[in-house]
Parts: structure tokens; C-alpha cells; sequence
């Protein structure tokens, strides 16, 4: 696997999937480090059955000792700012945290990069949520080359939810999730449910899951549907074309047809064992959503959608006993609470999941790095005094002196020659 050190989590394509599946192995041995530790004994390491080694709990807490991660969430959170902070601190590193926006000085109209570029000077990495599509995107080319020389190290950005955008981190842990049920990812099929054109989450795990060879089927009123783009791309890059639903009655009948918007179809049209085979044959991981109303353009249009999908008991006894059913939580009224004491319910433990992935992400990112000298300047218009350098034979070829501070002079890029800098 390549180093993920110091490098940029903006989107799920940052990552190839070979890296995602080293992230896996590093969250496999963390988390059964975490279970034989227990969330309350991190202190007092009990005696271990296995050989002590890179994962008991006192050699844990020095995988980031000494590093700082500075989690700025500009939007609510529970499960993804909290398992971060807990991920560091069980790697022996620190947190400073920004919880909410009307905090810090966004609310006195600072402009995100300069909030970045600051942070990044107290912290070693940093994970942002942010309501604006691109922030983290943002954020990260706001620590351009100069700046990371500035620092004297890298600081990677970690995209913790941008807008309706993209969520990578909780796409990690729902693959994570998925794998460890079900043993592979790679002709699954995998049913998203309830408002696929808003939740990042959903958008993040649609690459994911394309990429890694599952097949999408998508239930959804059709004003939910996965936003064009994301298609697009998941066709273009994965030949991947999701089948679309508008109920889970309608798996038992033909996919909705591409661009039809209107004309909701939600009721059962079909009997109970239509719809339990259906279900049964046709979904292995069922990945459910709130309606994520704070991002409606129509608030009308949400209040008109809402509790259109609902997983209760009569679509659990229509599925199959192998089916995982997830939620990257929180959940409001899309799944009934008597679902929990379901084995098949599997989202309180891909919650938990949270911690050992971002324990493995931060490991691996957090790493302490040198980072790539920084750009110099070129002076326009020098010739190089080199008289066999190229660019003194090479016909429309300019010499690149470049200013070298340090010691007074320019160099050239090609033939490397210095030369005193004539100001
Ligand atoms: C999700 C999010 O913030 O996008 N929550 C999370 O990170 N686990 C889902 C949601 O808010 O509905």
C-alpha cells in the first residue's frame, strides 16, 4: 500500500481501494485491541492471551502521541466528531475542537481558508464538516505548497461532511461494516433507501460500493433520487447504472424508468410473499437514510416526503435473515425502534465501527512527514551563465532561474548552475 501519510481525505476517490482495504486490516487490529482494552480499562491494560506487541493498549497510545487533531465541525455531529476525538486520544494524541460555527470566528465572517490556514498551525491534522459543498476541498488547497513550507509539515485535511456533497470517512466504516458481515463487497447487492439526492452519505458510499464491484438498487420517492452527477459519474467510471425504485413493494416489479420524476408509488401493489421474495433474493445490505430536511431548497417538498419509507416489523419478516440493515444514524422515523432487538439491525454497531477506522485513518495520515521543499521563485528574463547549459542551445527554450534565498542566489532548473541573484 502506498503512504498515506500526509496526504488529503476530501473525497472516497483519495483513496484507491487497495487502501481502503489496508485501512480495514489497521481497523481489524485496532478494534480487537479496543475489545480486549474495554472503553473504560485504556489505563489499566489487562493481561493479554496473545503475544504483547504493536497493539496492547500502552503501545497504542504511542502511535500518535504528541500529535494534535483539530476537529472543526461547522454543523451538528455526534458520532463522527466524538469517535474522531476518541480515536486520538486512544492513539496518545490530543484534540482541540471547534463544536459548532457560531463559536469561532466563521460567525464573525472569517473566511474559511483563513480559519484552515490558522488551525493548521496549532494541529496535525484537521476534520472539517462544513453545510457548503467543496469546503473541504477548500480547506485543503488553502494549505498550498508555500504554506505546508511555512508549517514545516504537512497537515492533512480530512473531509468529515461538505454539505450534500460527499462523507468518505463514514463510507469507510459502512464498507467496513459491510465486509465484515458479509466477507467481501464484490456482488453484493446493496439497496439504498430514503433521500438519496441529499445525504452525503449516500453519494460517498454509491463510488464506494461501485468501485469495489456491488450492485446499487435505489428506493427512493423519485424526488430522492440520486442527483444526476453522481450517476453519471458511477456509469462513466464504473459502468455502474443503480436500478431505481420507488418502494420496496416495487422490487418485486420492473425499475422505475430513467427521468421520470413524478407520480409516486409507494403503496403495497404487491402481495407479502411477492414482496419477501423479491427482497430476499434481490438485497444483502440495506442502507437506510433520514430525510436530511435541513438541505431542502422546499421545505414543502420535505414536509410532503416525509415517513414515505419506513423499515418496520412487516417488511423485517419479508426479508431475508441474512440481510444487514444499516443507518448511518442519526435516524429520526425511518426505522422503527422494535427493528433494534433484530440481529439483522446492524447500525449501533456500525456506529461503533466509527472508532477503529478513524483510529486506522488517523494513524496512518497523522504520521509525522517531511514535507516537499517549497516552490521557488523564478525570475523572469535571467539567462543562465552556464554556457553549455541547454537552455543556451535548445531553440525557443527559456532558462528557469530560480530564486534560492537561502544563500543569495539564482539557480537554474535545468542544469542546476548558480549564479549571483542581481536584485
Ligand atoms: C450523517 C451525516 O452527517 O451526513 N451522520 C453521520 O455522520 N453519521 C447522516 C445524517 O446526518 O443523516
Amino acid at each position: 500500500m502506498s503512504s498515506l501519510a500526509g496526504r488529503n481525505l476530501v473525497s472516497i476517490f483519495d483513496l484507491t481501494n487497495e487502501e481502503i482495504e489496508g485501512v480495514f486490516r489497521l481497523a481489524d487490529r485496532f478494534q480487537s485491541a479496543l475489545r480486549e482494552t474495554g472503553p473504560l480499562a485504556v489505563g489499566r491494560p489487562r493481561r493479554r492471551t496473545a503475544k504483547r506487541g504493536q497493539d496492547d493498549p500502552a503501545s497504542l497510545r504511542k502511535v500518535c502521541a504528541g500529535q494534535v487533531l483539530a476537529t472543526l465541525f461547522f454543523e451538528p455531529s455526534t458520532r463522527t466528531r466524538l469517535s474522531f476525538e476518541a480515536a486520538m486520544h486512544r492513539l496518545g494524541g490530543s484534540v482541540v475542537s471547534v463544536a459548532e460555527a457560531k463559536s469561532s470566528s466563521a460567525a464573525k465572517g472569517e473566511r474559511l481558508a483563513d480559519t484552515i490556514r490558522v488551525v493548521a498551525s496549532y494541529a496535525n491534522v484537521i476534520v472539517l464538516r462544513h453545510p457548503h459543498e467543496g469546503a473541504a476541498l477548500v480547506a485543503a488547497e488553502s494549505l498550498d505548497p508555500q504554506r505546508v513550507a511555512e508549517l514545516g509539515r504537512m497537515v492533512p485535511i480530512i473531509n468529515g461532511g461538505d454539505g450534500s456533497h460527499e462523507h468518505p470517512t463514514q463510507t469507510i466504516l459502512d464498507l467496513y461494516t459491510i465486509n465484515r458481515d458479509h466477507g467481501k463487497i464484490a456482488g453484493l447487492n446493496v439497496a439504498l433507501c430514503g433521500d438519496l439526492a441529499h445525504a452525503r452519505t449516500v453519494h460517498s458510499l454509491a463510488y464506494g460500493l461501485a468501485r469495489f464491484g456491488a450492485n446499487l438498487k435505489c428506493i427512493s420517492p423519485p424526488e430522492l433520487s440520486l442527483p444526476e452527477y453522481v450517476k453519471r459519474r458511477l456509469q462513466a467510471e464504473f459502468d455502474c447504472v443503480p436500478e431505481e425504485y420507488d418502494s420496496f413493494h416495487a422490487l418485486a416489479m420492473p425499475p422505475r424508468r430513467p427521468g421520470r420524476k413524478r407520480g409516486r408509488r409507494m403503496g403495497p401493489l404487491v402481495s407479502d410473499s411477492e414482496l419477501a421474495e423479491a427482497v430476499t433474493s434481490q438485497v444483502d445490505a440495506l442502507y437506510v437514510t433520514r430525510i436530511q430536511k435541513e438541505r431542502f431548497r422546499d421545505p414543502a417538498l420535505a414536509k410532503a416526503v416525509r415517513a414515505s419509507y419506513v423499515i418496520d416489523g412487516a417488511l423485517l419478516s419479508a426479508i431475508g435473515r441474512h440481510v444487514t440493515i444499516m443507518h448511518p444514524l442519526p435516524r429520526v422515523d425511518e426505522v422503527d425502534y422494535a427493528v433494534d432487538a433484530d440481529t439483522r439491525a446492524a447500525y449501533f454497531r456500525q456506529a461503533s465501527y466509527g472508532v477503529p477506522v478513524r483510529m486506522a485513518l488517523l494513524a496512518l495520515v497523522a504520521t509525522a512527514k517531511t514535507p516537499p521543499p517549497a516552490p521557488r521563485e523564478v525570475v523572469a528574463h535571467v539567462k543562465c551563465g552556464n554556457p553549455t547549459c541547454i537552455t543556451n542551445h535548445e531553440p525557443g527554450l527559456e532558462a528557469r532561474m530560480m530564486r534560492v534565498p537561502e544563500v543569495g542566489v539564482l539557480r537554474c532548473a535545468y542544469c542546476e548552475q548558480e549564479q549571483e541573484a542581481r536584485q
